[in-house]
């Protein structure tokens, strides 16, 4: 077997019964053997601040760049709020892309879900965060796009998904498996 990829999974919700949570567990699962995906929590990161962010910087900083600096890829799985990314995840991007020059984010391929039991399925806060990751240098999947409305109705009571997205969704992570054995540095 090829070898296996780490992928930083980067949840842009922090509610506990998130559904994007729930993505991102589902993806985790259906993973192929040669991607191996892991949340990074980011909702104990203190606001970006440049005041703080000097040496030593915050230890919830350090902890969260050297976990995106082991990842080969890196998976942004996301609610829209006010048609634009929400903040906990605006504020792990720009954590993650300092100090200047040294961004943890730099180069790592990518991609991006976005959910809402709303109809268009998160494509602002998709689209907005597409716009970040130009910036940060990284290869982001373009296809398929993944702006999953109506997302309410996915899960099963036992958080798992149903028929209405299973295949979706095993086909978005075998593609993105595939974008990262092209696109991870060796
Ligand atoms: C929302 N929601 C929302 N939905 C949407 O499709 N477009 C939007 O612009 C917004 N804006 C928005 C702002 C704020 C502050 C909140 C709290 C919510 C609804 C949102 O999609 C819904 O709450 C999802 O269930 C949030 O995702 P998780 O937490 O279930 O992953």
């Amino acid at each position: 077997m090829s070898k296996v990829h780490h992928v930083a999974v980067i949840v842009g919700s922090l509610r506990k019964a998130s559904i994007n949570r729930k993505l991102a567990l589902a993806l985790a699962e259906l993973a192929p053997p040669s991607l191996k995906l892991e949340i990074v929590e980011i909702g104990d990161l203190p606001l970006y601040n440049e005041d703080i962010d000097v040496s030593p910087p915050p230890a919830a900083y350090t902890a969260f760049r050297e976990k995106l600096k082991d990842a080969d890829a890196v998976l942004f799985v996301t609610p829209e709020y006010n048609r634009s990314v929400p903040a906990p995840l605006k504020n792990a991007i720009d954590v993650g892309s300092r100090p200047y020059g040294q961004s943890a984010y730099s180069g790592k391929p990518a991609a991006v879900v976005s959910a809402s039991p709303g109809a268009i399925g998160g494509f602002g806060a998709n689209h907005h965060l597409r716009q970040s990751l130009v910036f940060l240098d990284m290869p982001v999947l373009q296809q398929p796009e993944s702006y999953l409305g109506g997302a309410g109705n996915f899960f099963d009571e036992s958080g798992k998904p149903n028929d209405s997205i299973k295949g979706f969704l095993q086909k978005f992570i075998d593609t993105f498996a595939r974008w990262v054995e092209t696109n991870a540095k060796p």
